[in-house]
């Protein structure tokens, strides 16, 4: 196990943001884990386990261990009409679909170029382009490193929903996660009911053109973290009462709205943060993107308090124009653990 003290976490997540952390540990087995845990200098410390830190806002340095989980490994289990993928936490989300795609076993097309770890998939059940990670979800492995005990969730266990999961309660606070195991069925069926995908003819959709596609259409739209740091989408997409969506696409005829199932409602933030004029609105060097305004972006050096604050407008506007409330997706991390806009 490596850890190093007082180190920088700009590398550690895709906002590229100015914070520290007391100490990074690598996790790469299980038994770092527990030595992580054990260390006589960490015991008295608040832990946060982070993938790629593609979700994450750091608002102050953190002054606990930050655990970077590397559990690696992917194991294959055939049987006659499905096959199970074992995935250590730790691989990277996007060579996973890629690895896939090489080896003729379908079905994570439409999650390509997805930022982060395996690991935090089913955390906020990732979803992109018609499919969400529960579709595809046998069991998550996970470990309590304090206690040791180890227990395997189904799918039905971990309470998937919208950007939600189990692993954002309380019940689970504290366990980290180890392994995922996915379910990829052989009778594949190309998914292509998100907008641009459906231009796809299906004859041609095969997995590796849906892959294509998906890849494609995100480079078009959502910034590089590589070249612009950022986080995705900063705001879920509000899920409100049909009855009041009916009445604001009433106002607002070209407003898009989805079903949501139980007398709800899905608005899309982007149109609403859009229709509010503040796509390429500055704070400091923190900026609303100009093609997908429900990113927020480190343009220019920007600090986390510049997000904040582009955020709190962001979030301010939207309220007083529509009455809609925006939450945000991205996790908010204090100084010694998790924490949310509105506290800021
Ligand atoms: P991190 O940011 O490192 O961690 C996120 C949270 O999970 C933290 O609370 C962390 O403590 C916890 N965590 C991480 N790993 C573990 C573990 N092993 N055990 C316990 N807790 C853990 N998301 C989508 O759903 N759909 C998209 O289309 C999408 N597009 C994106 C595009 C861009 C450009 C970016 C930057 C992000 C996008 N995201 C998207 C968000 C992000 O990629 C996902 O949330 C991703 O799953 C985060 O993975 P990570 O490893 O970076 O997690
Ligand atoms: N829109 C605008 N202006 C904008 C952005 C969007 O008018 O600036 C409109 C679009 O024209 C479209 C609608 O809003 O009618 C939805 O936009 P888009 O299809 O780009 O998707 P999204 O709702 O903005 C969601 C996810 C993304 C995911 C895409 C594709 C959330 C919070 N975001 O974005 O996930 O990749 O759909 O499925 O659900 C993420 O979670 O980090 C993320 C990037």
């Amino acid at each position: 196990m490596k850890w190093l003290s007082d180190v920088s976490l700009t590398p550690h997540h895709t906002f590229g943001l100015p914070a520290h952390a007391h100490a990074i540990a690598e996790a790469h087995t299980v038994v770092d884990l527990y030595a992580i845990w054990q260390h006589p200098d960490f015991l008295a410390l608040p832990k946060l386990v982070v993938g790629e830190g593609s979700n994450l806002l750091f608002c102050q340095d953190f002054q606990g261990v930050v655990v970077l989980n590397r559990l690696t490994g992917v194991s294959v289990d055939d049987h006659a009409d499905h096959t199970i993928l074992h995935v250590g936490a730790g691989e990277s989300w996007h060579d996973l679909v890629a690895w896939s795609i090489d080896n003729d076993l379908p079905g994570l097309e439409n999650l390509a170029l997805i930022p982060g770890c395996v690991g935090a998939a089913p955390i906020q059940n990732i979803g992109a382009y018609g499919v969400e990670f529960c579709e595809r979800c046998a069991y998550v492995d996970i470990l309590n490193p304090v206690t040791q005990e180890m227990r395997r969730l189904t799918r039905d266990d971990c309470q998937f929903g919208y950007r939600d999961s189990i692993f954002k309660t309380s019940a689970l606070q504290g366990w980290v996660i180890t392994q995922v195991g996915f379910r990829l069925t052989k009778a594949w069926q190309p998914i292509l009911k998100y907008g641009a995908l459906a231009e796809l003819e299906s004859e041609h959709a095969t997995p590796r053109a849906i892959f294509d596609a998906v890849c494609a259409i995100r480079q078009a739209k959502l910034p590089d973290p590589r070249v612009c740091g950022n986080a995705g989408s900063f705001f879920k997409n509000p899920v409100i009462e049909a009855r009041q969506a009916n009445a604001l696409q009433t106002r607002y005829p070209e407003m898009p709205m989805y079903p949501a199932g139980e007398g709800k409602a899905k608005l899309a933030a982007g149109w609403l943060i859009e229709q509010c004029g503040l796509k390429g609105a500055k704070q400091g060097g923190a900026r609303v993107h100009s093609k997908q305004a429900l990113v927020l972006t480190n343009a220019d050096h920007a600090t986390s308090q510049d997000v904040v604050r582009l955020a709190k407008r962001v979030v301010n506007e939207v309220q007083a124009r529509f009455g809609v409330t925006l939450h945000h997706e991205v996790r908010f991390m204090g100084a010694q653990g998790e924490t949310s806009l509105e506290a800021q």
